[in-house]
């Protein structure tokens, strides 16, 4: 038996859906608390399962954790060293987080592995190198990584590829070791700016913050704090695509504009009927006359997180659209099973060419990574008939009540209980 989501497609949605707090954002600063060895709350957390993986490591940490409502209060005064090898590390990425968190703490890490959407290859060999400048040995013992820190020093780091779980962790060791680190070539999305500005909260002295070369005075002692989570803009983007391809008028409400400017570029290409005032988008239903061409990048560019809902939106266009997927090696899951909805995509060296098509037809789909589920989604409302779409268990990593969201706008969605005998 297995919980799904069914959905009877073409309903006109109009309403206004909430924004949680962004996801990516949270697995840092959660992590990124224990340095305080105090009491930091947090507001805005969303009641995602990779949220409640974080705790429970931080728990085996021996750290107190209470979660009430949206807010979590961590109080780490107690927390105490234990080998990275428990299974919640290995259900998401970020649980990388820990290593330097610990390595500056304690000096030493023996981790196992960590977890993550097959995205393609995801290696950590920037993490690794970045630890390396700032003083760590490195050796892997058959599946361990083992981090020895007893020389760390401050450093200068230049990474020669932007990565933005390796800034992370760049920064998280760099502000626990005495001394200037400089780090060139950091990824500048908005988390790692919010990142930093918790960290100062907590008494680190961060400079260059938002730009690609962010320079650390580190070894100050911290404290606790409070922070307020931003809203997660890719959540923002799956449900303005929904809005664009299925509203009367969709209302989306918690909002920065900045964090969205580069959908917002794509939409006026497109000329995508939308509005936007202070932290509210408003998005209708819109007919696209013409293809486009988009290129997934680094932040301030188009985010590859939204390469797979955007699929889904382009395929019932008017026009043939190009995306060129320069992130990951195979974001490409959702291709065949949009495919086999009716949809008309050739995937060719990382480049998806989506030649539009009037109509998708419902069908049982199979998500298989986070984004890939939700653009099923986006798929199952756009199209004619009733979508199945499997995969919650990944939806759910990201995505805050999707199905009550899009119920409260008027969606024919529910979640079901199937057996489909193959699990
Ligand atoms: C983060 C986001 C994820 C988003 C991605 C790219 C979080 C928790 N996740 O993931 O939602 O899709 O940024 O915007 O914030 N790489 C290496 N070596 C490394 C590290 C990365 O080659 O050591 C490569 C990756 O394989 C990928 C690229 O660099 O091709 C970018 O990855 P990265 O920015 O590190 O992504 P994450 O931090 O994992």
């Amino acid at each position: 038996m297995e919980e799904v989501i069914r959905i009877k497609g073409q309903k006109l949605l109009e309403g206004t859906i909430h924004i949680s707090g962004s996801k990516n954002l949270c697995v840092a600063l959660i992590p990124a608390s224990i340095l305080a060895r105090d009491v930091v709350v947090i507001h805005n957390i969303p009641p995602i399962s990779d949220v409640y993986s974080l705790v429970e490591i931080l728990e085996q940490l021996g750290i107190c954790v209470e979660y009430h409502q949206d807010t979590l209060i961590i109080d780490s005064s107690n927390v105490k060293y234990h080998d990275l090898d428990m299974p919640a590390m290995e259900r998401l990425r970020a649980s990388y987080y820990f290593y330097s968190v610990l390595l500056g703490m304690y000096h030493k890490v023996t981790a196992s592995g960590i977890g993550g959407c097959r995205l393609g290859e995801r290696p950590i060999d920037l993490h690794i190198k970045a630890f390396e400048q700032l003083g760590t040995k490195f050796q892997k013992q058959e599946n361990k990584y083992i981090f020895d820190g007893e020389n760390l020093h401050a450093g200068h780091i230049i990474f020669d590829k932007i990565s933005v779980g390796a800034t992370i962790n760049a920064i998280l060791l760099a502000i626990q070791i005495k001394g200037k680190t400089i780090i060139e070539n950091a990824a500048t999305e908005p988390e790692i700016t919010e990142l930093c500005k918790f960290l100062s909260k907590m008494g680190a002295t961060i400079e260059g913050l938002g730009t690609d070369c962010i320079v650390i005075k580190g070894g100050k002692t911290l404290h606790g704090t409070t922070f307020y989570n931003i809203p997660d803009r890719i959540e923002v983007g799956t449900y303005a695509l929904i809005g664009a391809a299925t509203a009367k008028n969709l209302i989306i409400k918690n909002v920065i504009k900045e964090h969205i400017q580069a959908l917002l570029d794509l939409f006026d290409i497109l000329e995508v009927d939308y509005s936007i005032k202070e932290n509210e988008l408003q998005v209708r239903k819109s007919k696209i006359k013409k293809g486009i061409i988009v290129l997934t990048a680094p932040y301030p560019g188009f985010p590859t997180d939204l390469q797979q809902p955007l699929t889904s939106f382009l395929a019932v266009n008017e026009g043939t659209s190009v995306i060129i997927e320069s992130i990951y090696t195979n974001r490409f899951a959702h291709i065949k099973e949009l495919n086999e909805m009716g949809a008309n995509i050739n995937v060719t060296n990382m480049n998806i060419i989506i030649h539009g098509v009037k109509e998708l037809r419902g069908l049982v789909v199979n998500g298989k990574d986070l984004r890939g589920a939700a653009s099923l989604v986006i798929a199952g409302l756009i199209a004619k008939g009733e979508t199945v779409v499997r995969g919650l268990e990944y939806i759910n990593r990201g995505y805050e009540n999707m199905i009550k969201k899009l119920r409260k706008v008027h969606a024919n969605i529910e979640l079901c209980i199937e057996d489909f005998g193959d699990n």
